[in-house]
This record gives C-alpha cells, sequence and structure tokens, in this order.
C-alpha cells in the first residue's frame, strides 16, 4: 500500500469541504419534504432553496430571480445554448475550439439540427482569444450568440471578460460564458459584466457534484430545457436537489470568505511548481499562457519527449500522484485533448495537468517533483 497521496487534480473536481458534508448530511437527514409541497415539511425545504439563491445571487450582485439551479455546468451550457437559438432568435455563434466539449459538442448539435452557422474565433499562439477576430466575427453577423470560457479547464488561460462583454454589446450579441473554473476562485460582479448567462458547477470549489446554476439576465428570456413541474419558476421541471443546492451555496459562501488567502496559497504553489519544475526538468514548457492571464489553480506542464509518455499518468498515479492529461473527460492521457490539439501543442511531448486547491501544500509540490525527477533520470539537471 503507498502511503501517500497528492491530489494535484483540482480542475476535475475538488475534495468536498467537510463543512459542506455537515450542512448536506443535516439537510438530507432533517429537511425531506418535497419543497413544492404545502404543507409545513415543503414549507421548510423551499425556505432551505431560497436562502441558498440569495446568498448566491448576493455574491455574485444579482437578483435570486436570475439564478436557475441545474444538474451542474454542462446542463447549464446546454440550456444557455439550446434555449438562446429556440427562444432568442439566435442564427449564428461564436465560439473557440478550446472551448469545454459541453459547449462544443452543444454546438455541433446546434449546427446540425437547427441550421445555425458557427464561427470559431482565431486563437493566438499562446491559446488565447484573438479578440480581432472576434470583433471582426460580431462586427459581420447578426442575431449572434458568443459562448467563450472564463478560464480554460486545460491550459488555464483566462479570457479578458469585461472586454468581450463590451464588444458583444457594442454588436448587440448575446454572451455567454462558460464560468465552471472560475466561479468560487474569482469575484463576479454580474451587475457590472454584461453577460447574459453564465455557468457553474459546485464540484469545482469544494462543493458536490450533480449540482450546479445557469445565472440568466432578466432581459434575455428564456423557457425551459427541461420541461416538467414548476419547479425554478417554471424554469427546470423536476424536484430540486436539495441538499446538493444547500451544500452549493454553503461551498459558494466558503469560497468567498476566504477568496483572498486561497488565491495567495494556490498561487504561491503554482509559482514555486513551475520554478522547481524549471530548475529540475530541462526542457520543461509550460502550455497556454501559465505565466500571465492565468488562471491560478491550474498548470499545464509539456514535458520532454520520452519513450514512456503513454505511461507518464499511469507511473505518477501508481506514486500516489492525481492528475490529469487533459480534462477529466478525456482518457487519462494528453493524447486526444481537442485543446492541446487546437493550440499546436507537440504531440511527442507528453503533457500533464496538474490543478490545485486550498488543501494542497509545498511538500505536495515537493513530492511531485522528486517522482518526476524520478522519471526523468537521465535527463535531470545535475
Ligand atoms: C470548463 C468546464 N465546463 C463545464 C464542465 C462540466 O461541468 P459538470 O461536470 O458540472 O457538468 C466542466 C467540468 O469538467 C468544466 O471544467
Amino acid at each position: 500500500m503507498r502511503s501517500v497521496k497528492v491530489y494535484l487534480d483540482n480542475a476535475a473536481t475538488t475534495r468536498p469541504d467537510p463543512a459542506v458534508i455537515a450542512v448536506m448530511t443535516e439537510t438530507l437527514e432533517k429537511t425531506y419534504g418535497n419543497p413544492s409541497s404545502t404543507h409545513a415539511f415543503g414549507i421548510e425545504a423551499r425556505a432551505l432553496i431560497e436562502k441558498a439563491r440569495k446568498s448566491i445571487a448576493s455574491l455574485l450582485h444579482v437578483s435570486p430571480a436570475e439564478i436557475f439551479f441545474t444538474s451542474g455546468g454542462t446542463e447549464a451550457n446546454n440550456t444557455a445554448l439550446f434555449c438562446s437559438v429556440r427562444d432568442l432568435g439566435i442564427k449564428h455563434i461564436i465560439t473557440s475550439r478550446i472551448e469545454h466539449h459541453a459547449v462544443l459538442h452543444t454546438v455541433e448539435e446546434l449546427a446540425k439540427n437547427d441550421g445555425v452557422e458557427v464561427s470559431y474565433v482565431k486563437l493566438l499562439p499562446n491559446g488565447h482569444v484573438d479578440l480581432e477576430d472576434l470583433e471582426q466575427l460580431l462586427a459581420t453577423h447578426e442575431k449572434t450568440l458568443v459562448s467563450l470560457m472564463h478560464a480554460n479547464n486545460e491550459i488555464s488561460n483566462i479570457l479578458p471578460l469585461e472586454k468581450v462583454a463590451q464588444l458583444c454589446e457594442q454588436y448587440h450579441a448575446f454572451f455567454h460564458s462558460d464560468t465552471v473554473q472560475t466561479m468560487g476562485h474569482y469575484p463576479l460582479h454580474l451587475q457590472e459584466t454584461k453577460v447574459d448567462f453564465v455557468s457553474c458547477a459546485g464540484h469545482k470549489f469544494h462543493g458536490p457534484k450533480g449540482i450546479g446554476f445557469l445565472y440568466i439576465n432578466s432581459k434575455s428570456r428564456i423557457r425551459p430545457f427541461i420541461f416538467g413541474g414548476a419547479q425554478e419558476r417554471n424554469m427546470r421541471g423536476g424536484t430540486e436537489n436539495i441538499y446538493g443546492i444547500v451544500g452549493l451555496a454553503k461551498a459558494f459562501e466558503l469560497a468567498h470568505a476566504d477568496m483572498e488567502i486561497h488565491h495567495t496559497h494556490i498561487q504561491e504553489l503554482k509559482t514555486y511548481m513551475i520554478q522547481q519544475l524549471r530548475m529540475h526538468i530541462p526542457e520543461v514548457a509550460f502550455n497556454g499562457d501559465a505565466e500571465n492571464k492565468s488562471l491560478y489553480t491550474v498548470l499545464n506542464v509539456s514535458l520532454p519527449e520520452t519513450d514512456m509518455a503513454e505511461m507518464l499518468l499511469f507511473k505518477l498515479d501508481i506514486e500516489g500522484i492525481a492528475a490529469s492529461g487533459g480534462s477529466a473527460c478525456s482518457s487519462g492521457t494528453s493524447i486526444g485533448s481537442h485543446v492541446l490539439k487546437a493550440i499546436q501543442v507537440n504531440p511527442q511531448r507528453p503533457s500533464v495537468r496538474f490543478s490545485f486547491s486550498k488543501y494542497n501544500s509545498i511538500e505536495d509540490i515537493d513530492f511531485c517533483i522528486e517522482k518526476l525527477k524520478e522519471i526523468y533520470k537521465s535527463k535531470v539537471l545535475a
């Protein structure tokens, strides 16, 4: 049995905070009424949901009526995209080749089945969206929805959200941003940022899986994606995941309460790892804009060519280190990452995504560097 386990796959999912587990357990035990029931049990459950919605809305500076709980980031993205085309007269979507599959595959469906025209904005060599090309696309198309993620889950690049929102406003386009990797990690002031839809998944900031929300700007009225009962003010049928909602709100509150502390701590880990890798692994490089406009929780490392590239993640796992090759959806190797392919990363070099959380320490990074040094023994600098 291995004794040390280091979890560096926090962009895939995070460990739930004990305080989140506590409120969820309590809710599961005590508040089992159906929130749609009119008796006291139902009213108690409804009150918890509305309290959670209010708390989330106030942290984002929006109205509670603009927060709609979903089963997570995928459903939030699907809702924004499908419903915009159906209800807002969208005929053209601008997105990028490095979006999460929850956006890319949805857009492909809309192109195939609904005749939506899709433009993939050009990317700069460092993986950032080419804003000039975006403006050009906006200027030459009407009835457009822009769907661009706030931070990329594989290469960590951050989109200038304000700037893109301004461009969308200028050209009368709707704007959806997949904020799944930044929610709970950066403050968002959605009254000031002119965005129509943003998506959130609770499990990316120490909350539960299977719960998230879609913020829908009250000016951008869409109809349901999931039809059924009158839940979520007629916007999403299905009995609410009440303990998930309560856990999500708790995680969101905790994330905001200590955001600066966690930001500083995690950024230190990332910077330290970059330094250590440069010091000990020759020819190391970083995919994306790792040291500039970059999500502090993610570091995508391009390692020297080796004949056991395919085995690298497996070897790290054997040593007790959990990391990934791309998004959690890819099979564990960097081969097949549509994001790395889109930014033309050399496929001969193995890429590993390390992603950090408040639960990681400098010792975790040291341990990981030691193991990488062992794997790259022959190439390690003296
Ligand atoms: C950027 C991004 N969007 C969407 C998702 C999907 O979220 P969920 O797993 O909650 O459906 C993820 C999670 O992997 C993600 O990283």
